[in-house]
């Protein structure tokens, strides 16, 4: 199979639901990452995406709408507390679990009576969403077990020959995936991180906590809020390492563990003081830039062969929570407290 890339804009969009509409399935920009998209009410389009993905059965698909009146379709209540965030937060990177209305298909929920709902911000993704005049099942665009794709040619490198169309629109403003939410009564509970934050929920709902799998690694087999969350999400080649302590003391520890195929993700300029090979991602106290190149550079250091990698300690500042936890999933929990 022959895999189009064609740039954001009306032809790219008309083909695209034409795809979708037929059944097919295509890679569509949005703010966050890329997702790899089909009619969320045909559950033969939902299991191409699957297929596509390589991506366990047991994992369930977030659907994309492009109006707060297409949940109607796919949501068998909407609580006064999930109505006030979602006014607050849509379009935009949050994810809301509701009750499943009876017409989604097994596929989209794997199994679950709750569907995850998003309403893009991508003017791009919102075009298509509007001309397929469907709800959307999408997960992220990439090979089950890659990072999230934050640019077109991350989904090229990942899906090319087995998907027939990219919807180019560029690198992703965020960079990070959606924050995933449950909501309960008047409580908020955070499944996924992402850079909608706790404090941001926090001014709508006074009641946030953030689900105990979101910094500790869930156990094999537990049951978690988030079936994602179980999943080894990313293993690069290199072993990570995640070092918390300042830069003095990151430079001491790693300079001594290193060899020739040693590589440090640090913070703008700290590369100069360090006679290893370096990537950044950005200044210190910049989490959104961390999180928008954070994939990118994990996908790099794949790219050099890196054997070790020493990461800094990202800020868990705003959406610095949701790069810390993509971070010690990359991992695998490995974090030196200096
Ligand atoms: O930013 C994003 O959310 C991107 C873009 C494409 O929208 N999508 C994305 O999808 O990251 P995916 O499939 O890679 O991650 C969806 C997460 C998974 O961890 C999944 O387990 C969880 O959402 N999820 C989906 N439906 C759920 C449900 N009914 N209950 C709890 N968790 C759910
Ligand atoms: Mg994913």
């Amino acid at each position: 199979m022959q895999t189009k890339v064609m740039k954001c804009g009306q032809p790219a969009y008309e083909y695209a639901a034409k795809l979708i509409k037929s059944g097919d399935i295509a890679a569509i920009p949005t703010e966050t990452v890329y997702g790899l998209a089909a009619d969320a009410f045909n559950p033969c389009a939902v299991k191409k995406i699957f297929a596509a993905k390589g991506r366990p059965q047991d994992n369930p698909l977030i659907v994309h709408i492009s109006d707060i009146n297409m949940m109607k379709s796919i949501v068998s209540d909407v609580s006064s507390a999930a109505l006030k965030i979602a006014e607050k937060f849509w379009p935009g990177p949050l994810t809301i679990i509701f009750p499943k209305a009876s017409g989604v298909p097994y596929e989209v929920t794997a199994g679950l009576e709750t569907v995850a709902v998003r309403f893009p911000a991508h003017a791009g993704a919102q075009e298509i969403i509007k001309a397929c005049g469907t709800p959307l099942a999408a997960p992220s665009a990439n090979l089950s077990g890659m990072p999230s794709p934050t640019s077109a040619r991350h989904v090229f490198d990942d899906l090319n020959g087995k998907i027939k169309l990219i919807v180019d629109g560029g690198s992703c403003s965020v960079g990070v995936e959606s924050t995933v939410i449950a909501v309960s009564g008047e409580s908020v509970s955070v499944l996924r991180p992402g850079m909608i934050t706790v404090e941001d929920l926090k001014a709508v709902v006074p009641d946030v906590t953030v689900d105990k799998a979101v910094l500790e690694g869930a156990e094999k087999n537990q049951r978690v809020a988030s079936p994602g969350m179980k999943y080894k999400h990313y293993a690069p080649k290199a072993e990570v390492t995640v070092i918390d302590g300042d830069f003095e003391k990151f430079k001491q520890y790693v300079q001594s563990r290193s060899d020739s195929e040693t590589y440090c993700l640090v913070f703008d300029s700290e590369e100069k003081s360090l006679s290893l090979p370096c990537l950044t991602m950005g200044k210190a106290e910049d989490e959104n830039e961390h999180a928008r190149v954070l994939f990118e550079r994990l996908r790099e250091l794949d790219e050099l062969d890196a054997k070790k990698v020493f990461a800094r300690m990202p800020s868990l500042n705003g959406v610095g929570l949701a790069v810390y936890n993509r971070l010690i999933r990359a991992a695998a929990f490995r974090v030196i407290r200096l």
